[in-house]
């Protein structure tokens, strides 16, 4: 013990001297510099993008612009000639590096990235090794690309379906998503390449998304959508933090004192900087002071308001001075600053074996009559446009460009299933005449159009069931950055997707053939009305460029299905909570937007409040097509030996989990806890834990453990602004997904005040919050 307490003072020592020495560099830096000189270092140097770019140099010894030194990257800041200071690279994003793939300077070389799995397919592996390794994986690529800062993950909130961005983010619960987080974090800071955890918060829509006023209760805030920052924040330090565009109860995002300095710096201990998301907010000056240290892409108008400001007394040029630390502090960090020369050859063999592993232990197993896993002498009759034009992942800033797609039906055909020639053929024949009625892009921001899926007559398809012994059917979806997903033809199947299941499903049936239906999309869609035509369901989401091999790794048994859900498959989008006020109102029915990007003035009131996902479905009994945490296995497990330590305020909570089935296989346990009954109305039980256990042959058992706190088990008072505890019985919940508990323990606890904050971000006006009362 007295040996380890030598150490820790050692390492903080150190750490307390480091720090002071980058600081005091970083002073007399600052006092060799002038206001003008010093507005340049909190804003970036433009944006490559038409209309937008600010390809000017700054004063003399300020330079730039630097956006070409890595072509495609989102941003970049000045170099500081004076004293050798580099400039920064900020690249996209969380799927994979966005940069170009090629360079007019460089024509023989490219400059791919691999695509990983997107973030809500990721989460449903529930396993934080898992999110660390691909965290490695994207850390090196950044690394051998020239990228110091990775701009992601992101971490908002599921609040609705239809948010446009659900497929960046990772889960409708706040401890999976923080958690899963610092996991991501952690391994690409092991890189020495910086994350820039975003989009600082409430960021759950796209409509309008640059004007939105987000209107929120303090407690749905703490405790729902500020949580996983927190959480992330305080396991892992991310170099970064990007606050986002839309305004927190009045006031922007990146506006916010009490947001960016308050709770970010003061309570939970940020040690990194701010930056802003790309144009996001009005005033720079407001920014500076509320602890928004680096403008992106940064514009010469903004480093000229701030200079004035200082001069003319608004702004304090001790809060420019504060900001540049925070920004120097983590830039002497990075791999520009040390000098690291870019191999530009990242190591593809092992980042796509990261990217394949990862994508199958995150597919999860919503239905399986007796069909999976098949044998590959199986002949599979392949259905479904994006069977053949596999879906890696969303559009916009999330969007990778990658050297090549493998498609599922590449990936059946590569672990040797016997698919359909014919049927290849016609598909083949059919996309190539539909995609070219399909005008180009015209930037990364336009959404990817899909063709419309092929009637196939029943005529035909007998034939196709006749030659076969299976028929397996994917079903497609993108969404991206701007805009939000629709309910007809998104979140609900098309009458075209719906006639092709129900076809292929009779025709197949009446040959005693079965249906396998695959689910290559971002986030939650309608199942009930067509859940019944399929005998198995494997949501395979947008798993980047080794999608097809891991499907086909699930499909034959070589990997068995071990992810679970992230988020509520509700019945139908009415029965979500949010629905009603999703994606918000416009303010002004009169104003034009001057560019559709800004959108109008808009509000989204989140009367909801904390019930979000399973907190609201368990809470007023809803029924949905498929509960949060729900994935099946091509095995079973057994738990037992619940065991709970209680050590001052830890807990740690074990029990034994027992391959009983045939297959090997992972279990995801979730740790559960109800809180007893108090005056202020709670959820029936909230996620506060969970584990992965290693793989395990039949018969073979593993005691895992999941561990947590008191202090992690209160809610926030908003009445006198802390976090609580009730005294009361509390239950601890193992479960294999929200709605089965294995085996459950209570316990007795005294009632506390766990922490007081300050009254902060308190919307302006009385919001008709959801109440079970
Ligand atoms: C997105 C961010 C992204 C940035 C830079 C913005 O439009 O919201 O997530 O990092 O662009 O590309």
């Amino acid at each position: 013990m007295k040996h380890i307490i030598v150490i820790l003072f050692i390492v903080f020592t150190a750490q307390i001297i480091a720090q002071t020495n980058t600081d005091e560099k970083i002073n007399q830096i600052l006092d060799q510099l002038s206001l003008e000189e010093k507005s340049f270092l909190i804003i970036g140097t433009g944006m490559n993008f038409p209309g937008l770019s600010s390809k000017e140099n700054g004063p003399a010894d300020i330079v730039g612009p630097t956006i070409d030194v890595v072509p495609g990257a989102a941003g970049t800041s000045y170099t500081l000639k004076k004293f050798d200071f580099p400039a920064v690279i900020f690249a996209d994003g969380p799927a994979g590096i966005r940069i170009d793939p090629k360079r007019d300077s460089l024509l023989n070389q490219t400059f791919y990235a691999t695509a990983f799995p997107t973030a809500s397919s990721l989460a449903s592996s529930w396993d934080i090794e898992i999110l660390n390794e691909v965290g490695h994986a994207f850390g090196n690529e950044a690394k051998a690309y020239g990228v110091d800062f990775l701009l992601g993950p992101a971490l908002n909130i599921h609040r609705n379906p239809l948010g446009g961005r659900n497929f960046e983010y990772y889960s409708e619960d706040p401890v999976l998503a923080g958690k899963l987080t610092a996991g991501f974090v952690n391994g690409i800071q092991a890189e020495g390449v910086g994350a820039t955890i975003k989009h600082f918060a409430a960021n759950n829509s796209e409509t309008n998304r640059l004007q939105l006023n987000t209107v929120v209760s303090e407690r749905a805030l703490r405790e729902i959508y500020l949580k996983g920052f927190e959480i992330a924040i305080k396991e892992s330090q991310p170099w970064s933090v990007m606050s986002s565009y839309n305004k927190i109860n009045g006031v922007y995002a990146s506006e916010n004192k009490d947001l960016l300095t308050k709770i970010l710096r003061d309570e939970w201990g940020f040690e990194g900087f701010v930056m802003t998301d790309w144009m996001a907010g009005k005033d720079a000056v407001a920014q500076m002071k509320a602890g928004n240290d680096l403008l992106m892409p940064g514009r010469k108008d903004q480093a000229s308001a701030i200079v004035e400001a200082v001069k003319s007394g608004i702004l304090d040029e001790s809060i420019l001075d504060r900001n540049i630390k925070y920004i120097m502090r983590q830039y002497q960090k990075t791999l520009s600053f040390n000098n690291k020369i870019s191999s530009n050859a990242p190591d593809f063999e092992v980042n796509k074996i990261v990217a394949r592993k990862a994508a199958a232990e995150s597919m999860v197993l919503l239905k399986n009559k007796e069909v999976l896993p098949l044998t590959n002498d199986t002949k599979i009759a392949l259905f479904g446009n994006s069977s053949y034009e596999t879906i890696a992942g969303g559009t916009g800033s999330g969007d990778v460009n990658k050297a090549y797609m493998v498609s599922i039906k590449e990936g059946l055909t590569n672990m040797a299933f016997k698919l359909d020639s014919k049927l290849i053929s016609d598909y083949e024949t059919f996309l190539k005449i539909e995609k070219a009625k399909i005008p180009p892009k015209k930037n990364f921001l336009e959404m990817d159009v899909l063709v419309q899926e092929k009637l196939w007559d029943i005529n035909y398809l007998e034939k196709i069931a006749k030659n076969n012994d299976i028929a397996v059917f994917t079903l497609g979806r993108t969404s991206g950055e701007v805009q939000d997903r629709k309910i007809e033809g998104d979140f609900v199947l098309t009458q075209d997707e719906l006639n092709v299941i129900k076809n292929i499903s009779e025709v197949f049936h009446a040959q005693n053939k079965k249906f396998i239906v695959l689910l290559n999309i971002g986030s939650v869609i309608e199942t009930k009305s067509w859940v019944n035509h399929a005998d198995a369901i494997l949501l395979t989401w947008l798993s980047g460029q080794e999608a097809g091999n891991a499907v086909a790794d699930l499909i034959l048994g070589k990997v068995t299905p071990s992810g679970k859900l992230a988020q509520t498959f509700p019945i139908q989008i009415a029965d979500v909570a949010s629905t009603k006020n999703f994606p918000g109102r416009v303010l002004d029915s009169n104003e034009k937007p001057v560019n559709p990007i800004y959108g109008v003035p808009s509000e989204e009131i989140y009367e909801e409040g904390i019930y979000v996902g399973y907190r609201y479905f368990d809470a007023f009994n809803v029924d949905v097509s498929y509960p949060f945490g729900f994935g099946l296995s091509y095995t079973t497990f057994e738990y037992s030996n619940l065991n709970i330590l209680q050590d001052g305020d830890d807990f740690t909570i074990s029990c034994d989990i027992k391959n009983t089935g045939k297959a090997s296989g992972k279990e995801v346990v979730q740790l559960y806890v109800k809180s007893a009954l108090g005056a202020i109305e709670k959820p029936v039980k909230e996620l506060k834990g969970f584990t992965k256990t290693k793989l395990l042959n039949p018969g073979d058992s593993q005691q895992i453990v999941i561990k947590t706190n008191v202090n992690e088990l209160g809610y926030y008072d908003t009445k006198s602004h802390s976090w609580k505890l009730d005294s009361g019985l509390y239950n601890f919940i193992l479960a294999s997904s929200s709605k089965q508990i294995e085996l459950n323990k209570e316990i007795t606890l005294e009632a506390r005040t766990i922490k007081t904050t300050e009254q902060l971000l308190s919307p302006q006006v009385d919001i008709n919050e959801l109440s079970r009362n």
